[in-house]
């Protein structure tokens, strides 16, 4: 499969309202529950998104009745605490928010399953709420390394000691696991916390929802929870899922850093979910927070954010979007105690660390803490390591500079359509993008539209002349797509003002030969040679904006283009200004020679397979035959106006 990744443009600022998806915490536990309970639940606005999926999927398996009613909406059918299969495998990808809690309720439900994941599922530790549940008798087997999924569940005679202990310092989906399980037993059941619990606010959802189904769970302080004897899971008969405080975050903090306001609706003050403290660390950091029950609403400060350091046991998932917010914050910004990153979809502290080093931060990195220095950015391609919440945190990334995030649809696991609504309430920078044949002078056309704007001006053609110079000076063949793709990626090149330096060279004049003009649109028929310039020429995609010219910059490079111009000019009238510009820098030439070679580029250019020179439907057409370069000029900057209003 070809490797996917989507470009961002910098952004210049944010502002909007989102509706947010459902809350996967508060999803997969209702969802089991309501599975697990007598009568039928109605569940409204529930997450649509893997982790949701692997939870429904396995409710089928299980035979629990599981039907959508369309939009958001599901029908539960509850078993009343009696799994109907008692014999099934069930794939539950990387939800440890379904494979957890499974987990405990089918080992103490009783009955002989396999519950497996994806690779990385299989790296995440379950030890410690396998011995909680071998305390009650649970026969629980690894079926790979001990301590690790997959698992083996039999079923078993169940015993009820003093109390059940289970760790609390390395994930709380174990004692959440635990907790929602024991109902399911039918005694009095007491669990102790050894150590200490982290991530409470999860637990706090877990005795919330428990609750919605009819168990209330006693409890002293986060030491001690007792499930009394008796308790079982009734539907509360409709229920709705609030929207996801996690992903709230991200759109916090466009905000916050963004100008805003950007408001999001479907949680708020009325939330059970802790992450909502994340709006109290954003404006610890200076951002303007608002809130209403169901609402929550941040903008910038006047002054600009500023660093914190902060302990964020409380909102471990929000608090990877306050790592990337501190790129966008005076000073050192440190999170302390989360060790808890490093057990989840990847250890979130390392690869935290890797990529905002990318970006050109400063990184210091713990067992437990991460220290972020901003610098000013720089484009970089971000890996996201199947793991969503580093695909959403670095899209933030993109105010300070465009940048590249590899395999973006890890999003689905908690937020499938995520960058539509980033890009719904984020304005980018704007491309202007003029594409044209040989010697149409777009190139002179651009550069004195990009001056008079203030825009950065890309001459793409450049890169293509710089790579194959570049292969030229390596003695590697420009039919040599490999090669010459490597060369075109390692390109060591320099852009400022009017100059163009190779490996610090002054190249400007050199890479204009007929030689090298006849090498560039050979190299730039290679697919392997424009896609490694590609990520290239969108970094150019800079506040306040960008014209770029070249022969595909409104067809792949830049197809949302704010305008596209098409500019040409008859091969006759080509071939005589290029004969002229040749005869006043002193060279030799000869007109008809000139025009041979002409439109045999314009051949080349326009009927290779890959990205040929063409007329955009939605690009404007100037042709030059009989225009002066003031002409032209005018003529883009009266399109641009209106483009740009
Ligand atoms: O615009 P120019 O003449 O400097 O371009 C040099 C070569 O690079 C030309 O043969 C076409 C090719 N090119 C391209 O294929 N795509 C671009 N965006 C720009 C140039």
């Amino acid at each position: 499969m070809a490797a996917e990744f989507l470009d961002l443009p910098q952004l210049l600022f944010a502002a909007g309202t989102v509706r947010l998806p459902g809350s996967k915490s508060i999803s997969n536990r209702v969802l089991l529950l309501a599975a697990l309970a007598e009568g039928e639940t109605e569940v409204r606005d529930l997450l649509a998104s893997d982790d949701t999926e692997r939870m429904l999927d396995a409710l089928k398996v299980l035979g629990v009745g599981t039907t959508h009613l369309g939009g958001e909406n599901w029908l539960i059918k509850g078993c009343g605490g009696q799994v109907p299969i008692k014999q099934a495998e069930l794939f539950l990808g990387n939800a440890g928010t379904a494979f957890r809690p499974l987990t405990a309720a089918l080992a103490l439900a009783g009955g002989n399953y396999v519950l497996k994941g994806v690779a990385r599922m299989h790296e995440r530790p379950i030890g410690d709420l396998v011995d909680g549940l071998r305390q009650l008798g649970a026969d629980i087997s690894y079926l790979g390394n001990d301590g690790y999924p997959p698992l083996h569940l039999k079923p078993a005679n169940l015993v009820l000691g003093d109390s059940v202990k289970v760790r609390g310092d390395v994930s709380s989906q174990f004692l959440t696991g635990l907790l929602m399980a024991l109902p399911l037993i039918g005694q009095t059941a007491t669990v102790d916390v050894v150590g200490e619990l982290i991530s409470k606010p999860y637990i706090e959802i877990t005795l919330a929802t428990m609750a919605r189904f009819g168990v209330q769970v006693q409890r002293e302080g986060w030491q001690r929870f007792t499930v009394p004897g008796g308790s079982r899971y009734v539907s509360p008969g409709t229920i709705y899922v609030e929207g996801d405080a996690s992903s709230a975050s991200y759109f916090l903090a466009l905000g916050a850093i963004g100008g805003g306001p950007v408001r999001i609706e479907g949680v708020g003050s009325d939330s059970i979910q802790g992450d909502v403290k994340f709006a109290e660390a954003l404006a610890k950091m200076g951002a303007q927070v608002e809130m209403g029950p169901n609402w929550m609403e941040a903008r910038a400060p006047q002054s600009g954010l500023v660093a914190v350091n902060l302990d964020c046991n409380h909102i471990p998932d929000a608090a990877m979007t306050l790592a990337t917010t501190a790129l966008f914050a005076k000073g050192t910004t440190t999170l302390r105690n989360i060790a808890s990153w490093r057990v989840k979809e990847t250890d979130r502290i390392a690869a935290m660390a890797t990529e905002l080093r990318k970006l050109g931060a400063e990184v210091e990195e713990g067992d437990d803490f991460i220290r972020v220095t901003p610098s000013t950015l720089k484009p970089a391609a971000i890996d996201t390591y199947d793991d969503h919440r580093m695909a959403m945190c670095f899209s933030l990334a993109a105010f300070g500079t465009p940048l590249r995030i590899n395999d973006q649809k890890c999003v689905a696991k908690t937020f499938p359509d995520y960058f539509e609504r980033f890009a719904a309430v984020t304005k980018a920078a704007l491309v202007i993008a003029i594409d044209g044949p040989s010697a149409s002078g777009k190139g002179t056309v651009a550069a004195k539209v990009a001056a008079a704007l203030g825009y950065a001006y890309l001459d793409s053609g450049a890169l293509y002349r710089l790579t194959a110079l570049a292969a030229k000076r390596a003695a590697v063949d420009w039919a040599d797509e490999v090669a010459v793709a490597t060369i075109a990626a390692e390109l060591d090149v320099e852009f400022s003002g009017s100059d163009i330096r190779l490996n610090g060279e002054l190249v400007g004049d050199v890479i204009r030969t007929e030689e090298i003009s006849v090498g560039a649109s050979k190299v730039a028929a290679l697919p392997a040679v424009r896609e490694a310039l590609l990520f290239r020429q969108r970094a150019f995609n800079k506040a306040p904006g960008l014209i770029g010219d070249g022969r595909d910059m409104g067809s792949v490079v830049f197809p949302r283009a704010a305008l596209k111009v098409f500019l040409t000019a008859s091969a006759e009238a080509r071939a005589e200004r290029r004969y002229k510009q040749l005869i006043e820098k002193g060279f030799s030439a000869n007109l008809a020679d000139l025009l041979l070679d002409l439109k045999q580029r314009d051949e080349r250019d326009s009927q290779r397979s890959v990205a040929p020179l063409r007329q955009e439907a939605d690009a404007k057409l100037l042709d030059t035959t009989h225009l002066t370069i003031e002409q032209a000029v005018n003529q883009v900057l009266v399109w641009s106006r209106e483009a740009l209003q």
